[in-house]
């Protein structure tokens, strides 16, 4: 068995309703630009970032717990609404580094889609609403999009050794899009 990291336990300050962590140690920031080559319309995109000022997209609030074996990571990831052309707004989407970690997504506000596919061709969406989880299993690249009209808000939990890995996701997308037609949210597939 790996040696774990030793920590103190501790607790976490949750406001539910809000969906927000209060004690959070850490907040990564996406903005409009960090997502160039994403959307489908790069000019819808350039004119967000530049009517826009770069607005923010979207946060994730996290404590600072050992990103290694035994641990479990829990952030709050906050999905801003708004579209880019007719696609709503959407997280960069990864796969875990470590490929064969889950993750629990629990909504607390908001609604919208878990988008998930793996390697090998398979792809699935759930609906994300409050008090819903999303299990997404080892092996499945996973992006949340924001298809209401406040806040998307998960709380989520993760292996401390699951890594990040944004790479293939950048070069191939997702086979589906979430876009806005005759007012309603259609998810396309390609
Ligand atoms: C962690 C995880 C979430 C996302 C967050 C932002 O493994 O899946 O906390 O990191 O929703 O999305 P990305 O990381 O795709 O920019
Ligand atoms: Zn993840």
């Amino acid at each position: 068995m790996e040696k774990t990291e030793f920590l103190t336990p501790f607790g976490i300050e949750f406001n539910l309703a809000q969906g927000a962590m209060l004690d959070y140690e850490e907040r990564v920031v996406r903005r409009a630009s960090d997502l160039r080559t994403y959307y489908r319309d790069d000019d819808a995109l350039e004119q967000l970032i530049a009517e826009g000022n770069d607005p923010l997209l979207y946060e994730v609030f996290e404590k600072d717990i050992p990103e290694s074996y035994g641990h479990l990571r829990v952030v709050v990831s906050k999905l801003q609404p708004g579209k880019v052309g007719d696609e709503f707004f959407m997280t960069k989407g990864h796969y875990h580094t470590v490929s064969g970690t889950a993750e629990v997504y629990l909504c607390l506000r908001g609604a919208g889609y878990m988008l998930m596919k793996t390697m090998d061709g398979h792809s699935h969406e759930e609906r994300m609403v409050p008090e819903r989880l999303i299990y997404v299993p080892p092996h499945w690249a996973h992006r949340t999009v924001n298809t209401g009209d406040e806040p998307l808000i998960s709380l989520c939990v993760y292996p401390g050794e699951a890594g990040h890995n944004y790479g293939d996701i950048k070069e191939q997308g997702f086979p589906q899009r979430v876009v806005e037609k005759d007012g309603s949210a259609v998810i396309e597939h390609s």
